[in-house]
């Protein structure tokens, strides 16, 4: 499998090892400043360097890209590399828009290359034990969930609208919401309300967010999104479920559950160490992109994949329009 890599910043250097850590061939790198690129090339062994995406893919032989760049580029670089044909794992938000991610959508069914969206906490252990263990809890009716930073934000692109797309809710917020319906069974959404605003730098985008959305099977998330926040009810993707028959939360990872003989709430821990000793460890990005690679390897649709990703878009889109509107604005 030889990967590829658009951006070469925080999180593409994760990816890069994740790369390493599977015994991938680390092919190709893309980089708008040639110079930047020298440390990463040294570091990951890749010879080949490029100043944008298109250059790369003339040359050929690269089966699959990660797209680790400002928002602005995740759209272009995708379409590009789906068009010719090489897979592409792209990163949160998977687009500036709901309008992208569709295109992005539709390039990956025309080429038939894979297109996947990496939301990340659908491979977190934690995560996965709260799914696994979430029948247990009835009807699940409604969630609350974090995607908040406490004393710290991004700077740079992040806070610029226009590579950015959106602020807090868009880079952080949407974890939360990913993680949220993706315990709730992946639902539909039908409507969203939400108070979003800018309160603590001078930026054009949001550092600060409350999202209700209703899901098609009735259920209602509520999710906090936020940069420089003075308090954070639990760290990132840290989601409550409230069912009909008890409770499950994330990070610390448990459910109670309501015992009517005794009667008592009996505790089930999952047995996961919190807090960890890194929040989204080097793990989490290795199960994600060896995720992706099998999915190319027996030709998969990846879940979260280019639909997953449209839609917590759509749902973005609907939040900074109602917070706009001051109304609840339909999902479609
Ligand atoms: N899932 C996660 O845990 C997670 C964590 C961090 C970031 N992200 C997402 O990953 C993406 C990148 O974030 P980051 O923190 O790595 O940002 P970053 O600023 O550290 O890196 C962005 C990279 O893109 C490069 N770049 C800028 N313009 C370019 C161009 N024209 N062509 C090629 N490369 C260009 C920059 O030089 C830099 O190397 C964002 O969408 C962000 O939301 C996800």
């Amino acid at each position: 499998m030889k990967i590829a890599f658009a951006g070469i910043g925080s999180i593409n250097k994760v990816h890069a090892q994740a790369a390493q850590n599977l015994g991938l061939e680390l092919v190709a790198a893309v980089n708008h400043k040639p110079d930047s690129m020298v440390e990463f090339g040294e570091r990951f062994g890749i010879a080949r360097q490029y100043a944008d995406v298109e250059s790369m893919l003339k040359d050929g032989n690269v089966d699959a890209l990660v797209v680790s760049t400002p928002n602005y580029l995740h759209a272009r670089q995708t379409i590009a590399a789906l068009d010719a044909g090489v897979h592409v794992m792209v990163e949160k938000p998977m687009a500036m828009n709901a309008q992208e991610a569709e295109q992005m959508c539709k390039a990956g069914e025309k080429s038939g290359a894979l297109l996947m969206v990496a939301h990340c906490w659908r491979f977190d252990p934690d995560v996965l034990w709260l799914k696994e263990q979430s029948p247990r809890l009835g009807k699940i009716i409604r969630t609350k969930g974090y995607g908040v930073h406490t004393h710290w934000g991004p700077s740079g692109w992040f806070t610029q609208k226009e590579f950015a797309g959106g602020g807090a809710l868009a880079d952080m917020g949407i974890h939360a919401l990913d993680t949220a319906r993706f315990l709730l069974g992946d639902p539909n959404p039908v409507a969203v309300y939400a108070k979003i605003g800018t309160y603590y730098k001078d930026f054009d985008v949001d550092d600060t967010g409350v999202i209700i959305v209703e899901w098609e099977n009735a259920a209602t998330s509520y999710i906090e999104s936020g940069w420089w926040q003075p308090h954070a009810d639990g760290p990132e993707a840290a989601t409550q479920l409230y069912g009909t028959q008890g409770f499950g939360q994330l990070f610390p990872t448990k459910l109670e559950l309501p015992n009517v003989q005794e009667p008592k709430i009996d505790v089930i821990d999952s047995g996961f160490a919190f807090p960890r000793e890194s929040h989204a460890p080097q793990s989490l990005y290795d199960a994600q992109l060896k995720y992706f690679v099998e999915c190319i390897e027996r030709n998969q649709t990846p879940i979260p994949g280019g639909l997953e990703g449209l839609i917590n878009m759509k749902v973005v889109d609907a939040a900074y329009e109602s917070s706009r509107t001051g109304k609840v604005t339909e999902v479609k």
